[in-house]
């Protein structure tokens, strides 16, 4: 009848509508931001190269997030909504391909910007501490051990600038080593230097950094230092 085939087409047009939104709003948020890759913005959504001033942290350490891949040594692009993602994404794999199977590791993340690099008042803040990770492990990217802090994302906070999230691994030795009991919470100002004197890890065996700066979540925009 007339009167089914209107609704028929009704709903065909509708249907159509919300595709075509839906559709033109993935496009926008891919787009959001101008892009992080470079001329022509927007088409090319990868992470670039960090400043020269800060690769003297560049090891062989891989440090790895769904989606992006290996953000070592690199920037977070803005396309894509990436910097909030990162704000909610797991543990990385964080993969040292010469660790030693037969030896044990430390892991540290820390922030030595926080708040702001400006004014580093709450260096380090501790985003993951973890003890007793065995080489194979790391070899891999798996880190499990002895978790002393929690993994906690990267949330830069506003109008802050780009902040550095610094990862080192030690090298333990053969043994596994009496972790202390959990900390996860006063994770700013951490004495890391006395810790690392404490457990006796001189230095670092690797490292690596990434930046990453906060993202707007209303309007898909970036806050500018
Ligand atoms: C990860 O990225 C860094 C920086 O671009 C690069 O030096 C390193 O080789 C990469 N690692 C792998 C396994 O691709």
């Amino acid at each position: 009848t007339p009167m089914k085939l209107g609704a028929a087409a009704l709903c065909l047009c509708l249907l159509a509508a919300a595709v075509w939104l839906s559709l033109s709003m993935t496009t926008s948020e891919s787009s959001g931001g101008g892009g992080g890759g470079g001329p022509g913005g927007g088409k090319k959504c990868a992470p670039t190269p960090l400043p020269r001033a800060d690769v003297s942290l560049c090891r062989n350490l891989e440090v790895s997030y769904p989606e992006l891949g290996n953000i070592s040594c690199q920037v977070v692009p803005r396309c894509n909504m990436y910097r909030r993602k990162i704000t909610n994404w797991p543990q990385p794999k964080v993969k040292y391909p010469a660790a030693l199977a037969g030896s044990y590791y430390v892991l540290v993340m820390v922030d030595p910007d926080a708040p702001s690099r400006a004014d580093p008042q709450m260096r380090y803040w501790r985003h993951w501490l973890v003890a007793n990770i065995q080489g194979a492990d790391l070899k891999t990217g798996t880190i499990r051990g002895s978790v002393i802090t929690d993994y906690g994302p990267p949330t830069p906070p506003p109008t802050t600038g780009l902040h550095r999230y610094q990862f080192f691994v030690f090298l333990q030795g053969t043994s596994t080593i009496p972790a202390p009991p959990k900390q996860n919470g006063d994770r700013g100002a951490w004495e890391m230097d006395d810790f690392l004197r404490n457990y006796r890890l001189p230095q670092a065996v690797t490292s690596t950094q990434f930046m990453t700066e906060y993202m707007n979540e209303a309007k898909g925009k970036f806050s500018e230092r």
